[in-house]
């Protein structure tokens, strides 16, 4: 059994810095001028989001100890372009956001995600479940682990994190159907198996419910490549 959860931090390893920011706060201030100008006209809660991921990117640069950068976009799709020897991953709600970054030389992918800890519509658990997966669901109810009351909100976060953790590497797309997850809700983790040729057949996660939000997290050391 892995040790409870009591930050953030606890879903990764020191290799890697994770800051996050609560509130439904919309501060200008914290974008700078080449990221603002990457976002371009926006509706303001999409604004209010970019900023502070953005935010968050940046202290967590300076967690790890280096200069914060700006982080733009890697090309057409959003992915996130980390400053050189970096790797990361950002999520925002409406009321919560989060970047973990670490340093490439030792860490080979990172993904986060954040959701509400509340039920997901039964229509998009059908579409991102697999029988296993929705039986899973069932069975657990609310005793998903390690806080979070919604399996199925869980189930949807991990995938989101497993994306994240792999479009920078494999440089494509993953659909839902594509990764297969298991959770243990003693350890509060979760292993994915993927479904398609790629850089990665298996990733492993760590996930809690920190104050209603459930955090997922994927955190793939270099070396086990
Ligand atoms: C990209 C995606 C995962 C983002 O998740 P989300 O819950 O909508 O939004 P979040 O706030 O958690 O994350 C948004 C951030 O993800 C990052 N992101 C977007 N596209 C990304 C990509 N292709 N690769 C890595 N990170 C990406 C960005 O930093 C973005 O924030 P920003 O635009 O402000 O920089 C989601 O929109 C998506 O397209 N999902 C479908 C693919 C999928 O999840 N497959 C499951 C495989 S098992």
């Amino acid at each position: 059994m892995t040790a409870a959860v009591g930050s953030v931090q606890d879903l990764f390893t020191d290799a890697v810095q994770v800051v996050q920011r609560r509130g439904d706060v919309h501060d200008e201030s914290l974008l700078w001028p080449e990221e603002d100008a990457l976002l371009g006209e926006v509706a303001p809660g999409r604004r209010r989001d970019f900023v502070n991921g953005r935010w968050c990117a940046r202290h967590a640069m300076v967690a790890l100890g280096v200069a914060p950068e700006p982080v733009l976009r890697s090309g057409e799709d959003r992915a996130p372009a980390w400053p050189r020897g970096l790797v990361g991953s950002i999520t925002h709600t409406d009321t919560y956001a989060a970047a973990a970054v670490g340093f490439a030389e030792l860490v080979l992918a990172v993904g986060i995600d954040a959701e509400p800890d509340a039920a997901l519509p039964d229509r998009v658990l059908r579409r991102v479940a697999f029988d296993a997966e929705l039986s899973w669901v069932e069975q657990c109810g609310p005793r998903a682990g390690q806080d979070v009351t919604n399996a199925d909100r869980l189930l949807f976060s991990a995938k989101e994190a497993i994306y994240k953790a792999w479009y920078p590497l494999a440089g494509s797309w993953l659909g839902f159907e594509d990764a297969r997850v298991t959770f243990d809700p003693d350890g509060g983790t979760f292993e994915a198996q993927i479904l398609v040729e790629g850089p990665l057949g298996r990733l492993p996660g760590r996930y809690a419910a920190l104050d209603g939000v459930i955090v997922t997290a994927v955190e793939l050391p270099r070396r086990q490549r």
